[in-house]
């Protein structure tokens, strides 16, 4: 038996590794680079086996670099195999330099309004629609705004200072506070405009009151004036009626009980029914004469009402919030569910 010459056997193996390298290189998908692995480097027909099996005819002075030859050319088709499969599996990776566009981004959590601040936007665009404006007021008040204007006198038990936050920078003839009410606002408005009014209000006031599951000792209100000619408590109560069925949704039925405050005569609590229950919401009033005299107007050509609602209270009842103080917690499982 002749034995195979070594240069021949060279021949073989320079055009198997171009044929591989064409092969391999020109693999447009998946199914391509498996039948070009068949083809070169399968177990049983792949075309390196078959030059394999020529090693062995070589002279036996050829053998030792017949083998490194042929491992030289098996490492470079094995090489080029993974090459083309990295290059099919990165996708347009090989393309954009490495980043895949493909691959499902990184989610990242978005934060969303606080629930009192969607609360307050959609009490806003409510009495929008009703034809209030939204106006603001400061937090640091007078004696005149939150209190004298409003008709409660130096000797009123509301101005101990024990139910309030004067500011202690400010003792003195004329104290400053954290503003009890969003009533002085009323005021404020009323100081520098002339009627008709229509106005809303949203803020934060402040009481030290003992914090609980229904109180806090900062908390914010809705405060709404209607100044016009005609008004009467009907009036009120059908805005009252329209804002809470617009927000709370469905049926809502207003309760007035008689009560008092000294900015509002006659002056109502609110309380409102809605899915079974009555909640107490508020207070308001037909705007008393002297609080209309107090900001100039002529009380004998102009009336109006008031009222004052609490922002937490309508919000959770709402949501079903069973304790006011998770709002303020800033806990984001409680806060990611509005
Ligand atoms: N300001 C009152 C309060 O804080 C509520 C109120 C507002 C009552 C307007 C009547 C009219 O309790």
């Amino acid at each position: 038996m002749t034995a195979v010459p070594l240069d021949a056997f060279r021949a073989e193996l320079e055009t198997l590794r171009t044929a591989a390298a064409t092969a391999l290189s020109a693999a447009a998908d998946a199914a391509a680079l498996e039948a070009a692995r068949v083809e070169f480097v399968g177990a049983r027909s792949g075309r390196l086996k078959a030059i394999q099996k020529l090693l062995g005819g070589l002279a036996a002075a050829d053998k030792p670099a017949g083998g490194k030859l042929f491992n030289d050319v098996k490492g470079e088709i094995a090489a080029l195999l993974d090459a083309a499969q990295s290059r099919l599996a990165g996708g347009p990776a090989a393309e954009s330099g490495g980043i895949d566009v493909t691959l499902p981004g990184e989610h990242f959590r978005l934060g969303h309004l606080h629930p009192l601040t969607q609360t307050i936007r959609r009490v806003q665009e409510i009495m929008g629609r009703l034809g209030f404006e939204s106006v603001d007021g400061p937090e640091v008040e007078d004696q005149w705004h939150n209190f004298e204007a409003l008709a409660i006198p130096a000797e009123h038990p509301a101005r101990d200072p024990l139910d309030n936050f004067y500011l202690a920078v400010a003792r003195g003839a004329d104290p400053l506070l954290l503003r009890s009410q969003t009533s002085t606002v009323q005021i404020r408005v009323m100081e520098n405009r002339e009627p008709p009014l229509r106005i809303v209000s949203l803020g934060r006031v402040y009481r030290p009151d003992t914090a609980d599951a229904t109180h806090y000792p900062m908390f914010h209100q809705v405060e709404g004036l209607l100044i016009e000619p005609g008004t009467t408590m009907a009036h009120l109560k059908s805005v009252l009626r329209l804002f809470a069925s617009s927000f709370l949704g469905g049926d809502v039925h207003v309760r007035f009980r008689p009560s008092f405050f000294p900015f509002t005569e006659p002056s109502v609590e609110v309380d409102m029914e809605w899915g079974g229950r009555w909640i107490e919401m508020g207070g308001a009033g037909m705007v008393d004469p002297a609080v209309l005299e107090a900001v100039g107007y002529d009380p004998d050509a102009v009336s109006g009402f008031a009222f004052g609602l609490g922002v937490e209270r309508i919000a959770a009842r709402r949501y079903g919030v069973a304790d006011l103080r998770d709002f303020y917690r800033n806990d984001v499982r409680f806060l990611r569910q509005f």
